[in-house]
Formats: structure tokens, sequence, C-alpha cells
């Protein structure tokens, strides 16, 4: 059976906490902090877990930081294939301010990767890729590793005819696109960068998907489209999946929540209208809930049914 790998190349431990009023020049008294794995593909293998699936969970990790990642996951039961490296795994604060509710979100650079580590990674994927699996790379790339890394990867899953899913942004996306990619999940934003226009309009969205599918080695391409929904196109057919309105509380992994429910989707064998009806379900679902805690798969179940119900799709050659 076709396995699930993801790929995370700048992992973080998220560290939140909350204060009554953020003031300079003055010592805050904060409140007892949470920590989460987190990064890209981290969130995607959590969120697979929690739809029920499993993965393993590849990724670079360092230090005494380093170590307290593997240890969360290991809570979470979440199988890991870690790649050592010298620099600490950075560690981002996200501080709520309960006067306002306003959440300021600190994000830390990723330690360098060394050419040593990086190439690490690749020789383990090369072992653990076999025919069929799915290789899901998200996230940004964190300094010294070459911008061209998610290219170096996707020649490595085309050697071993695993199917590459990338969901990433800049240069590391523009690089790749210039690959092999089985399904590439840019948003409004990573799609104008990759097609040279600064912003879409809602006529110029389709023909820009089918001249980039024209252009491209991608098989298939969902366009995210926050409140929106999602857009699939492929060389044969164009679906378009609004998203239900709920109560939002948050949109932090709701790309890597909706990519996990694309995955998973596949994996169950249901067909390309529905992997895009489950994923703009899984990425409404983690909107309905704060911070880190990604989609609920009753949540995402319920979403995906009403979705269906409504049968909002148009599809189109
Ligand atoms: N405000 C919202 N209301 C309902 N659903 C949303 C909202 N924002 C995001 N989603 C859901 O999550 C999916 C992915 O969101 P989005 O297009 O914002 O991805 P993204 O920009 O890649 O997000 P991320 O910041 O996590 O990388 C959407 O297709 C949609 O299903
Ligand atoms: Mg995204």
């Amino acid at each position: 059976m076709a396995r699930i790998i993801t790929l995370t190349v700048n992992p973080a431990i998220d560290k939140s906490t909350a204060v009554a009023g953020i003031v300079p020049n003055t010592k805050l008294r904060c409140t007892e902090p949470t920590y989460d794995a987190g990064g890209g593909g981290i969130n995607v293998s959590r969120a697979i877990h929690k739809l029920g699936g499993t993965s393993l969970c590849t990724y670079f990790a360092g230090g005494p930081s380093g170590d307290y990642l593997k240890q969360l996951l290991n809570e979470q039961n979440i199988e890991q294939a870690v790649v050592s490296i010298a620099g600490w795994t950075r560690e981002n604060l996200a501080v709520t301010d309960t006067t306002t509710n306003q959440q300021y979100r600190f994000g830390m650079p990723g330690p360098p990767i060394r050419e040593i580590e990086w190439q690490s990674a690749l020789k383990q994927l090369e072992i653990q890729l076999n025919k069929g699996d799915y290789l899901v790379a998200s996230g940004k790339l964190p300094p010294q590793i070459p911008e061209d890394f998610y290219e170096k990867v996707s020649h490595i899953a085309e050697k071993k005819e695993a199917r590459f899913i990338l969901d990433t942004s800049g240069e590391a996306l523009m690089k790749a696109s210039k690959s092999k990619i089985y399904m590439l999940k840019p948003n409004l934003a990573e799609l104008g960068a990759l097609c040279g226009v600064s912003s879409i309009t809602d006529l110029e969205l389709k023909p820009l998907t089918k001249q980039f599918l024209k252009n491209h080695d991608c098989e298939i391409l969902v366009v995210s489209l926050g409140p929106k929904g999602a857009l699939l196109v492929t060389k044969n057919e164009t679906v378009h999946v609004p998203a239900p309105v709920v109560h939002q509380k948050s949109t932090i992994g709701a790309g890597d929540s909706m990519v996990a429910g694309m995955v998973m989707s596949l994996i169950w064998g249901k067909p390309l209208s529905d992997m895009v009806r489950y994923g703009v379900a899984c990425g409404t679902a983690a909107t309905m809930h704060h911070g880190t805690q990604l989609c609920i798969k009753e949540d995402a179940d319920k979403l995906y049914e009403w979705i269906k119900e409504q049968n909002p799709i148009l599809e189109t050659n």
C-alpha cells in the first residue's frame, strides 16, 4: 500500500503564551507557555494523524530544542525519520494580549543547514521512498540550503516513481516548479508569483492555471483561495469548491490541514473532485479552532458532507 512521507526542512517548536497588555520597558508576566511541534510538513503529518491516517515525518532537527521536538512528536505517536543537524531547531513565540485578544507572532530564522546534512536528507528519502508513495514537502527553506533543494527532492521522487506533492513559496517554489510535480498547492499570491503577475482577478484565474499546466510538468494544480475555497485544475477537469462559512478563530495551519485532507483522500482512493472537497473541508475545519490545533476530523467530515449536499461544484473541461 502507498505510504505518505512528509518532509519539513524548517521545523520549529511553537511556544504560545498570553499576557494582559503588551507595553514596552516593563516586565511582562506571561501565562504558562504551551509547546507545539510546527513547520509545514510536520503540520501535515499531525493533521493526517488527526484524520486517522499515518505518515512518516521526515525533518531536520538539532540541539536540545531538536530533542524536545522529537519528544513532542513521540507523544502524538507520529512516526519520525530525523535528519540530525549541528544547528539548534528554532523556537517561535506567539503572545496573545488578553486585553485586546490580538496575537503577536514572532518567527525566528531556522538554523543553517550544511551540505552534508541536506545531502543526508536526500539519501534518506531515496531509501524510504517506494513506487506509488506520496512525498509531501511543505514549508519555506532555511538559510544556506540551496534554493533548488525541492527540485532535487522532485528528482528523487521521480526516480523512485513516487508522487511529489509540494506546498512552498518564494524562490524555492519558482525553482521547484521547473521539475516534475504530481500535485502543487499554491495560494493565489504564490500562483501569481509563479505566473509573473502581481494580482489575479476571478476572470483571469482559470486561463492562468490552464496556461501554467501547459508549460509545466505538473499533473494536478490546486489553488487555495482562503475563504473562497479552492480551484482544482488538471488537463481534463476544472473543479471549484467554495469554502463553507464557519465561526472562524484562526487561519493558522489551514493550508497544511488542506494538504493533509487531500493526501488522505488520495490514499482512500477517492476521485479528484472529492479530494478537493475534502481538502477544503479540512482547511476550513482548521479555521474553527485557535492557534496550532489544525483540523479536527469530526468537523472536517461534517463540512465535507455539507459541501457534498450543497453540490456546489462547477465542473468544466
Ligand atoms: N477565512 C476562511 N474561511 C473558510 N475557510 C478558509 C478560510 N481561510 C482558509 N480557509 C480554508 O483553508 C484552505 C487553505 O487556505 P488558504 O488559501 O488561506 O491557504 P494558505 O494561504 O496556503 O494558508 P497558510 O497560511 O496555512 O499557508 C482554503 O482553501 C479554505 O478551505
Ligand atoms: Mg500556504
